[in-house]
């Protein structure tokens, strides 16, 4: 079994707002407190991660967010101008073949041509190496995936590609991003979700995706805002009676004690979405706690970068699945 940070590409995806982008900072948060030189991509959206690290700019350079980390946005139409510069060498040819109305509408309509220029993007950032290649410029790359459909079409392009086309330049680059994204020592997939229906059904597909339809390695499920569990055996006796002695005398005690059961209530519900989650994604569980705070900020992101991480470690170091931190019961890790 490789172990999770002994990767270099690392993809986390699944439903929209389960806190993909978050985890993708904790995450490396936590590659970097191993010492690890580490990018986090995000793809064609508005750039969010250098916020939560307290940076307010972000673009295609990628740009240091803290120590050992580097955030880069990418979109196609940069990667296509870079892709021209560096294929046509000469920025004047580039822009003759290039910046013209025909070319830049060009980028819209040909289906899956700006998946696969981020996909062109990220694979040439897993190569690029420093002092004259001794070493690889980043030892972690971190994408921050579309969510779960739109990222299983955008991951199956090479192959779509080279059922189509066998030779040629196109085929050569579609095999080069198949190679890395189907080597298990390089890239894991991993899903993010959240204990709700939807979000633990939509990560259940995607497991089954990534393994029978991209073929790519999974890495863990990451079920992200858990409720903390509210109330040991007894103490709603106690409440309730707080509820009906002092507290409606006591505006604050009376808000104090809503928010109590509120917060069981909502453990309650999300209680057997998790099980399930455990029982049917087919990879190992990392739960993490929903963080009580406005916004997320660094202070936030490293408090759920170290839960991750011990949770990572105790996960992988469990001899057997199912061991106690890993919510795993089924099968062993891929
Ligand atoms: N553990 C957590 N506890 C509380 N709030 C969280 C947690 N994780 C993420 N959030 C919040 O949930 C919201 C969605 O998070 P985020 O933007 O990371 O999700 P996403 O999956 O990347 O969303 P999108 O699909 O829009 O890209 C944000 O406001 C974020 O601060
Ligand atoms: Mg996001």
């Amino acid at each position: 079994m490789t172990r999770l940070f002994d990767k270099r590409f690392l993809i986390v995806s699944g439903k929209g707002g389960t806190g993909k982008s978050t985890l993708c900072a904790a995450l490396a948060l936590a590659a970097a407190a191993r010492g690890q030189r580490v990018v986090v991509a995000e793809l064609n959206v508005r750039p969010r991660i250098p916020a939560m690290f307290g940076v307010d700019s972000g673009g295609y350079a990628p740009i240091p967010v803290h120590e050992g980390i580097e955030a880069i946005r990418i979109t196609p139409e940069e990667s296509m101008r870079e892709y021209g510069v560096l294929k046509l060498r000469f920025k004047r040819i580039y822009r003759f073949v290039f910046e013209n109305e025909t070319m830049r509408g060009l980028t819209g309509m040909l289906p899956g041509l700006k998946e696969l220029l981020l996909l062109g993007k990220l694979h040439a950032m897993e190569g690029e190496t420093v002092r004259r290649g001794q070493r690889p410029r980043w030892d972690t790359l971190i994408v921050d995936g579309p969510a779960t459909g739109h990222c299983v079409s955008m991951f199956r392009l090479p192959a779509v590609i080279l059922e189509a086309v066998s030779a040629g330049p196109l085929a050569d680059d579609a095999r080069r991003i198949q190679q890395l994204l189907q080597d298990e020592t390089r890239t894991a997939f991993n899903i993010a979700a959240v204990p709700e229906e939807m979000a633990v059904q939509e990560a259940t597909e995607l497991s089954a995706k990534v393994t029978n339809v991209l073929k790519i390695h999974k890495g863990l499920a990451l079920l992200n805002m858990i409720w903390p569990p509210g109330l040991a055996s007894g103490d709603e006796a106690l409440l309730d009676h707080l509820r009906r002695s002092v507290a409606r005398h006591d505006p604050v005690l009376a808000g104090l004690l809503s928010a109590i059961s509120e917060s069981e209530r909502r453990h309650r519900h999300q209680e057997p979405m998790v099980q399930r989650m455990r029982e049917r994604v087919g990879l190992p569980v990392i739960e993490l706690p929903f963080l009580f705070a406005r916004e997320l900020n660094l202070a936030e992101i490293t408090h759920l970068s170290q839960r991750l991480d011990e949770k990572i470690e105790r996960c992988e170091s469990a001899t057997r699945p199912g061991a106690p931190g890993c919510g795993y019961e089924e099968r062993e890790l891929q």
